[in-house]
């Protein structure tokens, strides 16, 4: 119908998110595609169920939102050859599924944190599995003006050595899953409170990867950040979605923090992952 939007939308019962029907992603055309553009940036969580995108549609549809961080890649416990990892803490791609248990946003321990991620789902568990969002929008406008006032210039260095390490996933050199992120030698160092480029708005930029806040004590800085995850992962500012296989979604990982819950790691869990690139405008940190 000429002038009616191009896709439903349908606001989650939270301070963010949306789930989208009415439309196959990987046909949208360009006046679709700003409509949804601008639907994402508000909601910062749309939600697909039923695209079944193949692997060129997944990474065409990513590059809309921006040039890739990496084209596609597998978020899976199953190998190449179809037999399930062994959870028997030797193997590095599980202690990389078990490190997405913890709050964080992506890439904040890469010199540029990403701007999303296209996720979808292939082969999911008949229980646990879900993946989490977290508003960090809502959580930076419900914080108490005295914790406001106290972060309002704080940093935070950020680090996958670090937030794996707590795992007892070590960095080797050479090892084949320890490559990406776990190769940086000097950890960024970001605003706790960062404004979003597109919409203005302060995001609380926290998450597993954040540590030693300088002008703090050990304990208080861990304390701190704790303390503000766990505030923004409070409901209504939190969502969790039960996976069904060809759901696709895309999140904004300049506004959310997101995690995986814990399933029985005995089953499959299949998603893949585009990840789109951060502005270095934008989310370029130094690491001092
Ligand atoms: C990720 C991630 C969560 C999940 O792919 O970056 O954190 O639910 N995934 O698998
Ligand atoms: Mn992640």
């Amino acid at each position: 119908m000429a002038g009616s939007s191009p896709f439903r939308v349908e606001p989650l019962d939270a301070t963010f998110g949306a789930i989208v029907t009415g439309v196959r992603v990987a046909e949208l055309d360009a006046a679709g595609f700003e409509a949804l553009y601008r639907t994402w940036l508000d909601y910062a969580l749309l939600i697909f169920p039923g695209q079944h995108l193949t692997r060129d549609e997944q990474i065409a549809f990513a590059r809309r939102f921006g040039p890739p961080e990496f084209e596609i890649a597998p978020i899976s416990n199953v190998r190449a050859d179809g037999s399930v990892r062994p959870e028997d803490g030797a193997d590095d791609v599980i202690k990389v599924l078990k490190g997405n248990m913890g709050w964080h946003c992506d890439s904040t321990y890469m010199p540029v944190q990403a701007k999303g991620a296209v996720f979808t789902a292939h082969v999911v568990p008949d229980e646990g599995g879900e993946t989490g969002w977290a508003d960090m929008r809502a959580a930076y406008d419900a914080l108490d003006p005295a914790t406001r006032e106290r972060i309002a210039d704080l940093k935070a260095y950020h680090s996958l050595r670090y937030s794996q390490g707590k795992l007892g996933h070590e960095h080797k050199a050479g090892s084949a899953y320890s490559g990406y992120g776990m190769t940086v030698e000097e950890p960024p160092l970001r605003p706790l409170v960062k404004i979003h480029p597109e919409t203005g708005r302060k995001c609380l930029a926290v998450g597993r990867h954040a540590f030693g806040i300088p002008g703090l004590g050990e304990d208080e800085s861990e304390r701190l950040l704790e303390d503000l995850a766990a505030f923004a992962t409070q409901p209504p500012r939190v969502y969790h979605h039960k996976w069904a296989p060809g759901d696709a979604v895309v999140w904004d990982n300049r506004a959310l923090m997101h995690r995986a819950c814990p399933w029985d790691m005995t089953k499959p869990r299949v998603m893949y992952h585009s990840r789109i690139a951060g502005d270095p405008a934008s989310e370029f940190a130094a690491h001092a």
